[in-house]
């Protein structure tokens, strides 16, 4: 089945200059670009986008990560993008990481890890609304 998936990088890796390199990973691999931007988030912004995991110890740090700050946030498509998308961003645990995957080449933290991706149809969905308004999401063969 096609599906969108929403992909960000993350404060840290525009800050090591990785955003090419990591664009350019989804781009060869064949997906396909529905929309991208530059954003700087407001707390709120990244309370939404995160609002699955208030409350867990990481929550506040993570807020405070995601608004230290610019973030690239993109939204990909494919058959199967959302599987596709996790296994090239690779495993949370960087002890886990494998090479070859984004985090295992470029995180050593499990907190600042380079970038998110989707891990459901449903949180695609709803990532989605919450980064993107319907028009930014560019239709095209
Ligand atoms: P992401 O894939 O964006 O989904 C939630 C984010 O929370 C995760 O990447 C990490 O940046 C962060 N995170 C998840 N678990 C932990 C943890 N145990 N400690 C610190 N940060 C975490």
């Amino acid at each position: 089945m096609v599906e969108q998936t929403v992909v960000l990088i993350k404060p840290d890796g525009i800050q090591r200059n990785l955003v090419g390199e990591i664009i350019s990973r989804f781009e060869r691999k064949g997906f396909k670009i529905r929309a991208l931007k530059l954003m700087r988030w407001s707390k709120k912004t990244a309370e939404q986008f995160y609002s699955v995991h208030k409350g867990k110890p990481f929550f506040k740090p993570l807020i405070a990560f995601m608004t230290s700050g610019p973030v690239v946030a993109m939204v990909l498509e494919a058959e199967n993008a959302i599987d596709i998308v996790r296994k090239l961003i690779g495993e949370l645990d960087p002890k886990k990481g494998i090479p070859g995957t984004i985090r295992g080449d470029y995180a050593l933290d499990i907190r600042c890890n380079i970038v998110h991706g989707s891990d459901s149809p449903a949180s695609a969905n709803r990532e989605m609304k919450v980064l993107f308004k319907p028009q930014e999401l560019i239709k095209y063969d």
